[in-house]
């Protein structure tokens, strides 16, 4: 036994369990307001803090003291401030870096940990449905920033011939889309195309309908409840699949229907969370949190369905290619990518 290496281990499982704390902190400032009646950069005192948001001044001054410890807000004094580069991860709910979402994702494993135990001692499989609802607006929440940070900018353009399609008025499926958040950035931006947005599991369906009304782009998005190897329509000119392939248990037939659904040389639009191919290659810590979440909410959710194929959350280029050219696609290649997301293109 090393006890050097014990001591740095242990160093390293306190700075863990501080950071698994403060996820439940975060939720704390999230859902109380607190970061947002921070995020004009000016020092604060507890007190004044407490006033601004309706909350008990002694529970307050323990929150900012966590928040301090954790470098999240800056103390001088007495008094607290949370710097523009954390208000942005924190309170701007429309920052591209915006991360309070994740928090909320993190809750549901929490929450549904017996179920998930259930399911690692038996047949694996915990359907998407069967989650405590927070993981349905958590997963939104934290997904949106990037979709209106990235989709628009640059992952569409990133596509050979999607954008001009998209501006003339193209059909567009948008498979998986939980509370729509993809489809409407996307409705938002391409006003002449149409999107038909389709998800199997119904609240979410119905959340997107009340959130595409709220955005005024009802007229020109439908959504409706399907499974991603039945979904209905025929001639689109592109599938986007957000984040769901590697949820989904039968990959191959939702690519082998987007195949069908599409007009010869239409493209699939492919984004799942960012991996290489080997495990080795994934021991960091972005591989870390995707490999953590897909023990509990991604593959148990695809052995939940017919095939089961269980792809994981770290499925990498290699695999997510042989799918799609399983499922019968001309030409398979990575558009452009982020520190978090593969974007790849599949073409009919
Ligand atoms: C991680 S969420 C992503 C949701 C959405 N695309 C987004 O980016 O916000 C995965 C979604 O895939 C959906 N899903 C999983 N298996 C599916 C299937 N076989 N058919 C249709 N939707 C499925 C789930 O209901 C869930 O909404």
């Amino acid at each position: 036994m090393d006890e050097a290496k014990l001591q740095a281990f242990m160093g390293q499982l306190v700075g863990d369990m501080g950071g698994a704390a403060m996820m439940a902190n975060v939720l704390l400032g999230d859902e109380l307001g607190l970061y947002k009646a921070m995020a004009d950069g000016q020092a604060v005192s507890p007190e004044q803090l407490a006033e601004r948001t309706g909350c008990h001044p002694r529970l307050v001054r323990e929150w900012l003291n966590a928040q301090a410890a954790s470098g999240y807000v800056e103390h001088a004094g007495g008094r607290f401030r949370l710097p523009e580069e954390q208000a942005l991860a924190l309170a701007v709910e429309d920052s591209p870096v915006y991360v309070a979402g994740g928090a909320v994702v993190l809750a549901s494993m929490f929450l549904d940990k017996d179920k998930i135990a259930a399911a690692m001692r038996g047949d694996g499989a915990l359907s998407w449905a069967d989650h405590h609802p927070c993981l349905f607006s958590g997963t939104e929440r934290f997904f949106r920033p990037g979709y209106r940070a990235n989709l628009v900018a640059s992952w569409l353009p990133a596509m050979d011939g999607v954008v001009p399609r998209l501006e003339q008025g193209a059909k567009v499926a948008d498979i998986g889309c939980g509370h729509g958040a993809s489809t409407i950035v996307m409705a938002q931006a391409y006003p002449k195309s149409r999107f038909h947005g389709f998800d199997f599991h119904a609240p979410s369906i119905e959340q997107a309908q009340r959130r595409a009304a709220a955005a005024g782009v009802d007229g020109q998005v439908q959504f409706a409840t399907a499974g991603a190897q039945d979904f209905p329509g025929a001639d689109y000119d592109l599938v986007c699949f957000f984040d769901c392939l590697h949820d989904m248990g039968d990959p191959v037939g939702a690519a082998r229907r987007a195949h069908a659904a599409l007009k010869p040389g239409g493209k699939v639009l492919l984004v799942e969370p960012f991996a290489n191919d080997e495990l080795d290659d994934n021991l960091n810590p972005v591989g870390r949190l995707f490999y953590a979440a897909s023990t509990c909410i991604c593959t148990p959710n695809s052995l939940s369905q017919d095939v089961g194929l269980g792809l994981g959350a770290q499925a990498g280029e290699r695999r997510l290619r042989h799918v799609f050219m399983e499922a019968g696609f001309s030409g398979f290649r990575r558009a452009t990518e982020t520190p978090f997301n593969l974007v790849l293109e599949a073409t009919r």
